[in-house]
C-alpha cells in the first residue's frame, strides 16, 4: 500500500505556481487576481475561503474577499457578481457554496462570466469539459487528476468506479477518467444512491473514487486487492478530543481498506488539500487566457 500524500503534492503545485507568478512579475505581465464572495458565516465555508485567500498571498496572486450578509437579496448578489465580471483586473470569480436557501445557486453560477469561472461550475465550463475542449475543471476532480499525474499512476484500460453523481465531483470525475488524456482512458461506472448492489460494482473496480459524503461507507469487503482508492469525503463529525470539537472523516473506512489497497488517499491530508492547487491553477490559466 502506498499513501497518496496531498500535503506533498499540493506543496509541489503551489511552489510551481509561485515560480510562474514570480516569472510573470519579472516580465511585467499581469498578476493573477482571484475574487471570492462569501455569503453569511457558515463555519466550513469560512475556513475554506480563508485558506483560498491565504494561498493567493503565498503564491503571489492578488485577492479580493467580498463578505455579504446572510439575508442579502439574490438581486444584490447578482449585482456584486456583475461588478466583478466588468472589472478587468479580476481574472477569477468564485462564490462559495452553499448559499442561503432563498438564493438560487444555479442562477448565481450562471451569472459569472464563463471566462472567469475558475470553479468550473458554469454550464459553459461543464459543456466544454464534456466535449473534451479546453475548460476550467472543478477543483476536486482536477485535484484528483493532478494526484494521479504526480504519482504517475497508469489508468488507461482500467475500470474506475465513481460513487456519487454530484455536478461538482462525481459527474465531472467520470468525464475526466473516461476522457482521452494521459490519466484518463478508463472504463467508468458511475454509481449513486439508487444503484442496486453497489458492492458488486466496487469489487470489480481497479480505481474507486468515493464521493458520496457518508463517513466510513466503503468497507474492506467492498474492494478488491490492489485497488486504487480515492477518498473525497470531508464530513465534519463531533469529536470532543479535538480542540475544534470536530474531526474530518472520509467516505472510506481507512483501517479496513488501506491494507488491501494499492494506493490510497488519507483523510485529512489527501484530496482536500489538492483542491486549492487546482483552483489556483485555474486562476493562473484565466489570467493567461485574458491577458497573455
Ligand atoms: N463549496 C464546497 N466546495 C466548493 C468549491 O469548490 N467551490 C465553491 N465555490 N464552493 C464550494
Amino acid at each position: 500500500m502506498q499513501l497518496l500524500d496531498g500535503k506533498v503534492v499540493s506543496a509541489a503545485i503551489i511552489q510551481q505556481l509561485k515560480s510562474k507568478v514570480d516569472d510573470r512579475k519579472q516580465k511585467g505581465l499581469k498578476t493573477p487576481h482571484l475574487a471570492a464572495i462569501l455569503v453569511g458565516s457558515n463555519g466550513a465555508s469560512e475556513t475554506y475561503v480563508a485558506s483560498k485567500v491565504r494561498h493567493c498571498e503565498q503564491i503571489g496572486f492578488d485577492s479580493t474577499l467580498i463578505r455579504l450578509d446572510d439575508n442579502i437579496s439574490e438581486e444584490t448578489l447578482l449585482q456584486e457578481i456583475e461588478k466583478l465580471n466588468q472589472d478587468n483586473d479580476v481574472d477569477g470569480i468564485l462564490v462559495q457554496l452553499p448559499l442561503p436557501k432563498h438564493i438560487k445557486e444555479s442562477k448565481v453560477i450562471e451569472a459569472i462570466n464563463a471566462d472567469k469561472d475558475v470553479d468550473g461550475f458554469h454550464p459553459v465550463s461543464a459543456g466544454n469539459l464534456m466535449l473534451g475542449l479546453p475548460s476550467f475543471i472543478p477543483a476536486t476532480p482536477y485535484g484528483i487528476m493532478l494526484m494521479l499525474e504526480h504519482y504517475n499512476i497508469p489508468t488507461a484500460g482500467k475500470h474506475a468506479v465513481v460513487i456519487g453523481r454530484s455536478n461538482i465531483v462525481g459527474r465531472p470525475m467520470s468525464v475526466l477518467l473516461s476522457g482521452q488524456s494521459k490519466y484518463g482512458n478508463c472504463t467508468v461506472t458511475l454509481c449513486h444512491s439508487k444503484t442496486d448492489d453497489l458492492k458488486k460494482h466496487t469489487l470489480q473496480a481497479d480505481i474507486i473514487v468515493a464521493a458520496l459524503g457518508k463517513p466510513g461507507f466503503l468497507k474492506g469487503d467492498m474492494v478488491k486487492e490492489g485497488a486504487i482508492i480515492i477518498d473525497v469525503g470531508i464530513t465534519r463529525v463531533e469529536d470532543s478530543t479535538k480542540k475544534s470539537g470536530f474531526a474530518i472523516k472520509g467516505d472510506v473506512d481507512f483501517a479496513e481498506v488501506a491494507p488491501k489497497s494499492g494506493y490510497i488517499t488519507p483523510v485529512p491530508g489527501g484530496v482536500g488539500l489538492m483542491t486549492i492547487g487546482a483552483l489556483m491553477t485555474n486562476t493562473l490559466q484565466a489570467c493567461e487566457r485574458m491577458h497573455g
